[in-house]
């Protein structure tokens, strides 16, 4: 969470009353980590746990695991995805999953007919292609294409779409816990100055007040069950709110991008926390200047950590065959590194136009029966020299 907003109207304090016209308005605290973590405190006309109706609700991809056999480097070419008929909130295809995370990619067409709360995860979605609105009870934030966008779980929210413009995203639900990592903070909360980005670089939510889009229907996720509410009234009724609680975009070019004279760790990159996990932030930038230094990262084995790139713009330094829109997974338990040519080939550059969101976790993921539909079967393979290949064929 970012810092405190204050938006609207709020009483004095917090479970005091707050009356328009003698009518008692009703609070919505939501609170993170039990009572111990960040908290938000809207003010609503009406209830918000009183409900007309309740029925089970199935428009969402399922989330199948599909563990494979064999432990190989993988590549989804999410740009094969077909265009979803469908909304966001049923257009979330979930690629790789574990307890802590499940991260996916939706090609949506229109707005969300209902709205949503996600009580799995904080949604973080990377927009790749696309724009919109993320409309919620404690306002709107508009979203362009390079952006990140945060919905906390537990936020009623829903998108809307405008006719005509292409939506490719990213998204990653953080089952635990996503925040700014603590390091980036002084002793007071805010952002320090060597953090990679600044407080000016969020965009808040603008808030209006109450607003009745005519729709009453809630669908909350939880288990990965959907079950949709029918509300008596307007769900957006809140007439304001303070707290630490609330969505935000980032855009990825924000990200004030750190390089040394030889090779830095891929932690530099990192722009978000997730429990069991770190979102890193490759964007354009100068590499590394020693004349003896080798820009591409090295080959590794991050013996604890299971690594997903989604590959955005421009050209990583690394890899062949990938193109925007490629989703590459290298587990834990095995080695990966450069594509042939490109480790030596990267001596002497001096700058990088890569763009990238990569995800760092702790426990291993399991690709679903809808990333399998997606594979690219010859990736692991890619990495054998031809020269090698050749000499094996002869
Ligand atoms: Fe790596």
């Amino acid at each position: 969470m970012l810092d405190r907003l204050q938006l609207g109207e709020v009483p004095k304090k917090p479970h005091t009353q707050l009356r328009h016209e003698g009518r008692l308005r009703f609070e919505h605290c939501l609170t993170r980590l039990g009572f111990d973590g960040p908290f938000t405190i809207a003010y609503r006309e009406n209830a918000p746990h009183v409900q007309l109706a309740v029925a089970a609700h199935t428009a969402i991809a399922p989330e199948t695991p599909a563990p494979p056999e064999l432990l190989l480097r993988r590549h989804y070419l999410s740009q094969r995805l077909p265009v979803s008929p469908h909304s966001p909130l049923s257009a979330r295809t979930p690629l790789l999953v574990s307890d802590d995370v499940a991260i996916g990619v939706l090609r949506p067409s229109g707005s969300d007919p209902v709205y949503f709360e996600n009580g799995d995860g904080d949604d973080l979605y990377y927009i790749h292609e696309g724009a919109g609105t993320l409309r919620s009870i404690l306002g709107d934030v508009a979203f362009a294409a390079g952006d990140y966008l945060l919905v906390p779980r537990g936020i009623v929210h829903r998108f809307v779409l405008p006719d005509g413009v292409a939506q490719h995203w990213l998204v990653i639900e953080a089952r635990k816990d996503l925040h700014i990592p603590r390091q980036f903070r002084n002793e007071v909360g805010q952002l320090r100055m060597d953090a990679p980005y600044t407080h000016r670089d969020f965009r808040r939510p603008v808030f209006t007040g109450p607003l009745d889009e005519g729709l009453r229907d809630v669908v909350a996720k939880r288990q990965g069950r959907l079950t949709r509410y029918t509300y008596p009234y307007s769900p957006l009724d809140v007439v304001g709110w303070d707290g630490t609680v609330y969505p935000w975009a980032f855009p990825i070019l924000a990200f004030q991008p750190r390089t040394s004279s030889v090779h830095l760790p891929p932690t530099i990159h990192g722009t978000f926390a997730i429990g069991g996990g770190l979102v890193c932030s490759f964007v354009p930038r100068l590499v590394d200047w020693d004349p003896a230094a080798i820009p591409c990262p090295y080959p590794h084995a991050s013996v604890h950590c299971d690594e997903v790139i989604f590959y955005c713009k421009g050209n990583f330094t690394s890899r062949k065959g990938v193109g925007p829109g490629s989703l590459s997974f290298h587990p834990m338990g095995t080695a990966h590194g450069p594509h042939p040519g490109a480790y030596e080939g990267s001596i002497g550059a001096t700058r990088t136009d890569e763009l990238a969101v990569m995800l760092d976790v702790f426990k291993p993921l399991t690709p679903t029966s809808a990333a399998l539909a997606l594979e690219d079967p010859g990736y692991h393979m890619s990495f054998v020299p031809p020269e090698l290949l050749a000499g094996r064929a002869s």
